[in-house]
């Protein structure tokens, strides 16, 4: 799943320039981070963002050092939001190997997500993407309202559908915008990109909606196999879409005081309040209802995207958005 080595083959040179920029831009004289980076570099992850970036600028004209540069602009911010997550999730593991934060410490995972958060501005406004600057600024507020709002609800465990979808929209959805529309708005004719700006704002708070519900879903499914630790979630006291499905299935006003229980005594290390919301989502379909939901957002995606012109670039974002 999202294994996106094909665009990266149809992008060709704007995919290899995009690189180029990343490396560069994390090139430093100190040997901490430097090989830090180099071990980033080393797992790159999925790399969706600098893909939609790319795909988008595609669509409106014919891509230049700004576009190259807002990738990887996407992909520093995506980074740096990742290494302070899991230092505030104490992940012990990223991308199938140790995290910066267990193989170097939280001190240096929180300073690496700084350094990489500096620097992406900074390329911004070497490659003349001034203009770019409040809305990535928008979305790292968003990404840090989104974390907050995540953490007050887990201490409090009352969570409603809204606050939910609040935090997908903040925490991912937000930064999908972003490089979609800045992807669109770094190529030369600028009046396409502006004609076109809502439709990819609408596509990309579908397709980061369902990105995350499927994130969340995962991970009460251990069958998958997906490499990342399951059941993590409810681990941290976060009440995900799953959960609450499940909840609204069986009815909120009986049952929410007995989830809360379990959250509880999860919370105590008592295992057996696991297995407890782990059979009550079971019981009530709550992976069918979260899969409904994921549905509508990947149907609206698709809906949005197909208004763009027809292009290879299309097909590779309704290709993304089906995924
Ligand atoms: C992963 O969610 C986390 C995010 C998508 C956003 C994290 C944002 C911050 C920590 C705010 C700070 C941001 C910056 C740029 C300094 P997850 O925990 O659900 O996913 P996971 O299972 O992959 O960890
Ligand atoms: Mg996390």
């Amino acid at each position: 799943m999202y294994d996106l080595g094909w665009i990266r083959q149809s992008l060709g040179s704007d995919w290899k320039a995009f690189e180029n920029i990343l490396k560069d831009a994390l090139d430093s004289p100190y040997s901490l981070l430097s090989s830090i980076d180099s071990y980033l570099l080393n797992k790159p992850g999925k790399q969706l963002r600098p893909a939609l970036a790319l795909c988008s600028a595609r669509i409106c004209g014919t891509p230049g050092p700004l576009s190259h540069a807002v990738a990887a602009v996407a992909e520093m911010i995506h980074t740096a939001s990742l290494l302070h997550d899991d230092v505030a999730d104490n992940a012990d593991t990223r991308r199938g190997t140790p995290s910066v934060h267990k193989q170097y410490g939280p001190r240096a995972s929180i300073l690496i997500g700084d350094y990489w958060f500096a620097r992406a501005f900074q390329t911004l406004l070497q490659y003349e993407g001034k203009h770019l600057v409040p809305l990535y600024a928008a979305v790292i507020r968003d990404l840090s309202e989104g974390e907050m709002l995540q953490l007050e609800k887990s201490r409090t465990l009352d969570i409603s559908f809204r606050d939910y979808y609040m935090i997908c929209k903040n925490k991912t959805a937000s930064l999908f915008s972003a490089s979609m529309v800045s992807g669109a708005l770094s190529v030369t004719d600028q009046e396409v990109a502006a004609a076109l700006r809502p439709i990819f704002e609408k596509a990309a708070y579908h397709m980061g909606m369902a990105f995350q519900i499927r994130d969340d879903m995962m991970d009460y499914q251990p069958a998958l196999n997906s490499g990342k630790p399951y059941y993590k979630d409810i681990a941290e006291s976060n009440i995900t879409l799953p959960l609450l499905g499940a909840l609204c299935n069986a009815g909120f006003k009986d049952n929410y005081p007995s989830v809360k229980a379990w959250i509880r005594r999860l919370e105590q290390r008592e295992s057996q309040g696991l297995d407890q919301i782990v059979d009550f989502v079971e019981r009530y379909n709550g992976l069918e209802f979260a899969a409904r939901v994921l549905h509508h957002h990947q149907t609206k995606a698709r809906e949005q995207l197909s208004l763009l012109p027809p292009s290879p670039w299309q097909e590779a974002l309704l290709k993304i958005a089906g995924m």
